[in-house]
């Protein structure tokens, strides 16, 4: 996922179901001040045009994602001065930047977690990233019939080419993959 650009267009779907989950949680998301860190941002548009205007006006957000193109297209397009800057940053190193532990008052992640594959030093390295009494608003798939229709797609003469080794790939979600026994 390296096209920041080609991805802004196309998602729509999550930009909406983002719009869901605020509305549904919006007593929490209006509370959270301080600030936030927005892990696995994408290109910025829903952290900017979702996120931004549903959390305290005073809030200090930081776009992260592990991939620099998503990281530079933000900081191009999606940068709001003095409220919302964006970093390179992968949620599954396993040692987190010192200058970043215990920086967050509230860490939101959308459709972000589901690409990675040892869940427990994800939530671990979440955990460091906040400070005392620091909340998390995580949306992520867990489970989708299409990730089993892609491993029926391996077995198809006329697919396999294209789905090679669909069980242990990085887009299988964690908790549907049968071989990881981190989660
Ligand atoms: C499907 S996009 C979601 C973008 C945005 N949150 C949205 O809702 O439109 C997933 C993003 O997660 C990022 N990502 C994947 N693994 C990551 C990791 N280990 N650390 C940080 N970001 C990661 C990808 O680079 C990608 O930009």
């Amino acid at each position: 996922m390296n096209q920041p650009k080609a991805y802004a267009e196309s998602n729509a779907l999550q930009y909406r179901h983002v719009l869901d989950l605020i509305e549904e949680f919006a007593e929490e998301f209006n509370k959270m001040k301080g600030r936030i860190i927005d892990i696995g941002c994408g290109p910025g548009n829903v952290t900017k045009d979702i996120l931004l205007p549903n959390v305290d006006k005073n809030a200090i957000i930081v776009g992260a994602d592990i991939c620099p193109a998503m990281v530079e297209y933000g900081e191009q397009h999606h940068r709001v001065k003095d409220r919302l800057s964006y970093l390179q940053l992968d949620i599954q190193a396993p040692e987190l930047p010192e200058e970043l532990v215990e920086q967050f008052d509230n860490a939101v992640s959308f459709y972000a977690l589901n690409w990675c594959k040892n869940m427990k030093l994800t939530m671990e390295n979440i955990y460091k990233l906040l400070r005392q009494g620091g909340k998390a608003i995580i949306l992520m798939i867990s489970h989708h019939m299409i990730f089993d229709i892609y491993l029926e797609q391996e077995k198809d003469p006329q697919f396999s080419a294209y789905m090679q080794a669909a069980e242990q790939s990085y887009y299988q979600p964690t908790f549907q993959s049968r071989h990881d026994d981190t989660k």
